[in-house]
């Protein structure tokens, strides 16, 4: 049965192609989002995918007011709460920026949630919990830990969700655990619009093929992992909202209070493999340079997915090709991103 579901930071990457994907699953969708990360353009994008209206309140969530006055004036059946920043450098530089956004954001949300008798939330949480040391596939009882500030308010809200998932007996806790997410929307209309210098690999890499970037910087070749270059589990964003649909759906009939999933494919692929899958989507070779590793990165990280193939029937099906055929579609339609208004 559809239900009317809140997306917190639907505006944002991961948020907009899952609204795309809820709304073709037959669920109503509201967003909230205060564009600190987002152009109002993305909206108009997402529209005219969808063929309807995507309704849009624009405040800071941790305004407990008017996150209060939402649920009081909406009739809302369940929360995905994709809202926070993410930049695991910056976190490093401005700690309380990421604490006080990521934790009062969920804070206030939580808040209003209990006033209001809503208990099914899914949550973005990400592979950073397996912090430094964990083997690869990594699962999902493994201990949590982090490296960053990032990762850490990561740890603390599946703490916090998790205490209070067990004090209110009838909430459902999705608790998504992401691993690399790429790609865009086939339409090629939508996808990830970082402002400055990207941090990740594959927006760097649009934007060296495009011409805004002179060249690829891989960061260490010298790993032990068979080219030398770090493993990832790289996971195509459709079918990162495909696993939101369903991880909501699966709420409504679990009995358990709290529920982990690894969202990955479970294949590692490393810069190198990925750096050639581009240069076959964009159809000839991008310049690139060895350079000293990142500070904070790991050989190795990728998923085992079992749990949630098996929980929630759900499988990534895209392959490395498709992701960044994609990406790029998405980045040679708007080689500056979103426009500004
Ligand atoms: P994003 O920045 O594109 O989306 C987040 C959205 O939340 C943005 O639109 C931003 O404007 C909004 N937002 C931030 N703080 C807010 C607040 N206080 N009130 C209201 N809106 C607010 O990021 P994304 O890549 O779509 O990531 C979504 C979630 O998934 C984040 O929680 C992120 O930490 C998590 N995650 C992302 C990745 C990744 O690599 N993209 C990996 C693992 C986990
Ligand atoms: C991938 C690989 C780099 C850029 C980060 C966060 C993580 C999660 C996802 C939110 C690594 C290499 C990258 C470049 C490179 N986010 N690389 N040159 O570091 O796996 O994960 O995003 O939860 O928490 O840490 O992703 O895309 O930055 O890097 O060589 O210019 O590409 O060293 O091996 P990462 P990434």
């Amino acid at each position: 049965m559809g239900m009317r579901v809140l997306v917190c930071g639907g505006a944002g990457y991961i948020g907009s192609h899952t609204v795309i994907r809820l709304l073709a699953a037959h669920h109503e969708v509201l967003v909230v989002d205060s564009f600190v990360n987002a152009k109002p353009a993305v909206i108009s994008r997402l529209e005219s995918i969808v063929g309807e209206h995507v309704p849009v309140h624009t405040f800071d969530l941790r305004d407990a007011d008017k996150t209060e006055n939402l649920f009081a004036n909406e009739q809302i059946d369940a929360v995905i709460h994709f809202a926070g920043h993410k930049a695991v450098g910056e976190s490093v530089k401005n700690p309380l920026k990421y604490y006080e956004n990521n934790l009062g954001s969920t804070f206030s949300l939580v808040r209003a949630m209990t006033r209001h008798a809503v208990t099914k939330l899914v949550f973005s949480s990400s592979a950073t919990v397996y912090g430094a040391n964990a083997p690869v596939p990594m699962k999902e009882d493994f201990p949590t830990s982090a490296t960053n500030p990032y990762g850490w308010t990561k740890v603390m809200i599946e703490q916090v969700l998790g205490d209070v998932a067990k004090a209110q007996p009838n909430w459902r806790v999705a608790v998504l655990r992401y691993f690399n997410p790429v790609g865009a929307h086939r339409s090629g209309a939508i996808g990830e619009d970082p402002s400055g210098v990207p941090n990740n690999l594959l927006p760097y890499l649009s934007q060296v093929a495009v011409g805004r970037l002179d060249r690829l910087r891989i960061f260490g070749d010298d790993y032990d992992t068979p080219d030398g270059t770090a493993l990832r589990d790289y996971i195509h964003v459709e079918d990162l909202a495909a696993g939101h649909v369903a991880a909501l759906d699966r709420l409504a009939s679990t009995t358990h209070a709290v529920s982990t999933w690894n969202l990955g494919t479970g294949t590692g692929t490393s810069v190198l493999e990925m750096l050639h899958a581009f240069e076959r989507a964009v159809g000839r070779a991008l310049p690139y340079e060895v350079v000293g590793r990142r500070a904070g990165d790991i050989a190795a990280s990728y998923a085992d997915p079992s749990r949630a193939n098996a929980e929630l029937t759900w499988q990534a099906t895209r392959t490395i090709d498709d992701m960044c055929t994609d990406s790029w579609r998405w980045q040679s339609q708007n080689p500056n991103g979103y426009p500004d208004t």
